[in-house]
């Protein structure tokens, strides 16, 4: 009998529940109409719009093209810029009436006006931030309602393609005037051991009615099995037109950590009760951690170092644009975790909170950034102090307040590359930077905030630009070292590196001399040997993050390609005809296929899974006979190449130990003309920059002159007169600003010059010298002019022997070995290919490559057997042209018609060719180097079988069939 009356009594709860918690959301992307251009009057409830588009938003108008090579291929040659219209009708219940109505849109590209029934209800500027308007006062409850919003993008600078229109989602919310505003509910994890945590959980209470309101608001939270962990009720008296806090902190016993591995999420459900009823209910999902960015041992996790295997990625989805579907972005960041990615960088903006949700999900650390500059960018036109005076403190308010409860989000960015900060250029950068930090801490002071860097003028002593933040990112060449010595106490991260180039499967002869040996035709070598000038290949990062250990890990420029910014293709001083539409940074192509790089980095960052890669294709017609470069990016420490079954011999990768042997300069005895030691006003001694720790092995460490007295030389004793080889200086700054000559000596007595002037031309903060043809004991270098502001002094130096890294090999490519397999020419001979990797000596996998025939056939396979049939779902379809016998074609570039059958549309193609001039949006597309990718898109409530059918000329019909559920 008492079961029985207690049972009763929790149905009635149930159901009481269910009906008084009155809070509506409503998905609001479908039934849209669109134009593009002015169109006069559009925002009138009665605008006859009948002749306008239906879209389904998120929605990219500027995708569907056509490219256009006199627009600028920064911003990926589509028509963005400009206005557009997007209206929707609907209708409002009656007993909307009396409550709140709210528009909640994720992003408008960019400066929105949002109409609702004819009148301006609000609107918002920048383009990448979420915002929402209470449009209360212009809603009609119990009618049909018009609400129309203009994008306008003319105002935008950028430096990559920003999409145009409303390519986020939109919610329409109704809630009683006492409710939970938009983002107010906001949690944080203070305490958290092994055995307890503390979990604080702050609601705010907006009352917009007319009366004061005593309520009670309930606080449950969920652990990540969904049962209730603790739950409380807090009386909270909440004042007419004003906004309440409900502050509570509630022990959790027994946390599960969120973490890499094990992502376990918590959930918090606060309700509002008010005279026994609920009213509103606002909900977050949130994790339990704890994290810090320590500056001498790089990020820590739960109590653990973690290193970052991180890449920066843009919001753009490729052939779909800015668009923003889910299973867009999930499908990157799926392929990025296989290759070992634990952490992302959303440069340089605000990403779809949906990006966030999937990093909690699958447990990816997240730096959250703002901007990419000020002003323009931003979509306001005007100075740095204007905008952060004036504009930047709602942008911050709404962005920190909408991300905060992540786990995944472990950093702010104020913004990346701001020259006019880093250059100081109106002399208050310093301010302006302690402004933007306060704005962030003001929303949330639970975690630090950064910016990312690329002038390392900006850490110079005496600046203190700098100072207001929590810690630095740095982009690439190490320049976080200039940063850490200026701010030992500061946490510095690798905010961009690597920003190296390919072209997927565009392998090319003779390989290049130097990283920035690029050819002109548009392809950037598959061979994985370039970079941009300001950059590096990925090995030598991975040398960086290997000696500096206090950096927190890296974020590779970039994860995927994306639309805009072709480097260094049509830019400054390209005279060839051949113009780009997408970049050559990514690690994977426009369409999200891997290039060799993807198996690099994979081979280095997942520990769990073996790589086994081999490149190139194995198909080169009128190339027989002829040598070929072979490369093995492997996680094992040795393979064996085999060509038609005969063995071309195993080969081991250079132990770092190896690497430093073949140093002759390493751990020898070296002096200079003067040395730094610094002390404090006490005497004691902070740091000794003597001279032998240019050769110490660890370019962490450093030679430095005593002071800005010129000229100053550094001399090593080599041990014994040896013939020399390739020589590297790794200087403080940009190598362009010295100048400086090399002497050598056999007895350290009589000199002879070996290069008199050998001041480099700028490759970033390194020198390349050659000694071949030099015998000698002792390598002595005269620096007779430096940057400004910079004293002589060496991060590191290298001398190897002569033919050691390749008679004809830049040293510059010396650290391959440590990562990657060489073969140097292997003489072509058609058919099979084969590496077999082993590690410690136990056979981990093996690769082959295949010479194809003729193309015969296309292959189609997709990514998901199933996808949901709810209008936003994705599957992707990847076709290859194969031979007779399904070999691949690696040059085959047919194009290829496609025909839909069944509940889904051709969402977008893409070959990942930077060149492609070809429509994403068509039913026409051809491959690239075999490949390409089509997306499929379901449409809402349509279940049922789709067939993907593809065809190319003298090819039979292929076809690939998916559920829609
Ligand atoms: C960086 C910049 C990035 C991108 C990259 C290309 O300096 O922050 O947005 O332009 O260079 O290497």
């Amino acid at each position: 009998m008492r079961a029985m009356i207690r049972m009763a009594g929790m149905m009635l709860l149930a159901a009481a529940t269910v009906a008084t918690a009155q809070r509506i959301e409503q998905d609001f992307n479908g039934g849209w109409r669109f134009a593009v251009g002015a169109q006069a009057g559009a925002e009138a409830p009665g605008f006859n719009d009948a002749a306008w588009t239906e879209v389904r938003v998120p929605h990219d108008w500027a995708i569907a093209g056509p490219f256009d090579p006199a627009l600028d291929g920064n911003t990926g040659m589509l028509p963005w810029r400009g206005e557009g219209w997007y209206r929707k009708r609907f209708a409002l219940p009656a007993d909307a009436a009396g409550r709140r109505v709210i528009l909640i849109f994720d992003g408008v590209m960019a400066s929105p006006k949002v109409h609702v029934n004819g009148a301006e209800a609000g609107g918002w500027t920048y383009g990448y931030n979420s915002f929402w308007l209470d449009v209360t006062a212009h809603a009609k409850p119990g009618a049909e309602n018009v609400v129309a919003v203009h994008a306008d993008t003319r105002e935008h600078g950028s430096r990559w393609y920003p999409g145009a229109g409303i390519y986020r989602k939109v919610a329409l919310r109704i809630v009683d005037p006492v409710h939970v505003p938009v983002w107010g509910l906001w949690v944080t994890t203070p305490k958290v051991g092994d055995r307890a945590a503390t979990v604080r959980v702050r609601t705010e209470i907006a009352n917009a009615g007319a009366a004061d309101a005593a309520v009670e608001v309930e606080t449950t939270l969920l652990d990540p099995t969904g049962a209730v962990a603790a739950t409380r009720r807090d009386p909270v008296s909440a004042k007419a037109g004003a906004t309440a806090l409900c502050d509570v902190s509630i022990e959790v016993a027994d946390p599960k950590r969120w973490d890499v591995d094990a992502p376990c999420l918590y959930r918090a459900v606060v309700r509002v009760h008010r005279g026994g009823t609920a009213v509103d209910e606002a909900a977050t999902t949130f994790g339990i951690r704890t994290f810090e960015w320590t500056a001498n041992d790089g990020f820590h996790l739960n109590g653990r170092r973690l290193q970052l295997h991180g890449v920066n990625q843009h919001h753009d989805q490729g052939p779909l644009g800015a668009a923003c579907l889910p299973r867009a972005a999930e499908r990157q960041l799926e392929i990025l975790r296989d290759m070992g990615v634990n952490a992302l960088r959303t440069s340089h903006n605000p990403p779809a909170p949906e990006v966030l949700d999937l990093c909690d999900r699958m447990g990816i650390v997240v730096w959250d950034e703002l901007y990419d500059k000020y002003g323009k960018t931003a979509g306001v036109p005007c100075s740095t102090a204007e905008y952060v005076e004036k504009h930047a403190e709602k942008e911050v308010r709404n962005f920190v307040r909408r991300d905060r409860n992540h786990p995944c989000v472990v950093i702010w960015s104020i913004g990346n590359e701001i020259p006019d900060i880093l250059g100081d250029a109106d002399g208050r950068a310093g301010e302006h930077v302690a402004r933007m930090v306060a704005f962030f801490r003001a929303n949330d002071d639970t975690r630090p905030t950064a910016i990312g860097c690329h002038m390392p003028g900006g850490a110079a002593k005496g600046k203190t630009i700098l100072d207001a933040l929590d810690a630095t990112g740095w982009n690439y060449q190490a320049k976080y070292r200039v940063a850490k010595e200026r701010y030992p106490d500061k946490p510095v991260i690798y905010s961009e590196s690597a920003s190296a180039f390919s072209t997927r499967g565009g392998y090319k002869l003779p390989l290049a001399k130097s990283k920035t040996d690029w050819g002109d035709d548009g392809v950037l070598n598959a061979y994985e040997l370039t970079a941009a000038s300001w950059a590096d290949i990925p090995e030598h990062e991975f040398e960086y993050m290997k000696t500096d250990r206090y950096v927190a890990g890296e974020f590779v420029w970039t994860g995927f390609d994306y639309l805009g910014e072709p480097t260094p293709v049509g830019g400054k001083g390209w005279a060839h005809p051949a113009r780009a539409r997408s970049s050559y940074f990514g690690i994977l192509d426009l369409a999200g296929m891997p290039k060799d790089r993807f198996f690099l980095y994979r081979s280095h960052w997942n520990g769990k899974a073996a790589t086994v890669h081999l490149a190139p294709h194995w198909t080169w017609e009128g190339r027989e006979g002829q040598p070929l470069p072979v490369m093995v990016y492997t996680s094992g420490d040795e393979a064996e190449l085999f060509l038609n079954g005969h063995s071309l011999g195993r080969r081991a990768k250079r132990s770092a130990e190896a690497m430093k042997a073949a140093n002759l300069a390493f751990g020898r005895t070296a002096k200079a003309s003067s040395e730094e030691i610094k002390q404090d006003a006490g005497g004691n001694v902070q740091a000794e920059n003597l001279a032998g720790k240019a050769c110490d092995g660890n370019p962490g460490t450093r030679w430095c002159a005593a002071d800005g007295t010129l000229p100053q030389t550094w001399q090593v004793d080599l041990g014994r007169a040896a013939p020399l080889g390739a020589m590297r200086i790794d200087w403080e700054a940009d190598a362009a600003g010295y100048r400086f000559g090399v002497e050598v000596s056999r007895d350290g007595a009589a000199w002879s010059a070996a290069d008199g002037d050998a001041t480099a031309k700028s490759t970033g903060w390194r020198s390349q010298i050659d000694l071949r043809g030099v015998e000698a004991r002792f390598v002595r270098v005269t620096i007779t002019a430096t940057p400004k502001k910079t004293w002589a002094g060496f991060r590191d130096v290298e001398i190897r022997a002569p033919g050691d890294a390749g008679a004809d090999e830049n040293p510059y490519y010396a650290v391959l070995d440590a990562y990657r397999l060489r073969w140097a020419a292997v003489p072509y001979e058609p058919g099979e290919l084969k590496v077999v990797a082993y590690r410690g000596g136990a056979k981990i996998g093996e690769a082959v490559q295949r010479t194809a025939g003729a193309p015969a056939a296309l292959r189609l396979a997709a990514d998901r057997p199933a996808i949901r049939a709810d209008g936003d779902d994705l599957g992707y379809v990847q076709i290859d042209a194969v031979d007779a016998k399904g070999t691949p074609c690696p040059h085959a570039a047919p194009v290829v018609t496609f025909r839909v059958e069944g509940p889904a549309a051709l969402a977008g193609v893409d070959n990942g060719d930077p060149l492609g001039m070809d429509s994403f949006t068509d039913d026409r597309h051809p491959l690239f180097n075999g490949r390409a990718v089509a997306v499929l898109r379901s449409r809402a409530g349509a279940a049922g079988t789709v067939r993907l059918v593809a065809s190319a000329p003298g090819m039979p019909e292929a076809t690939v069939t998916l559920e829609c559920r």
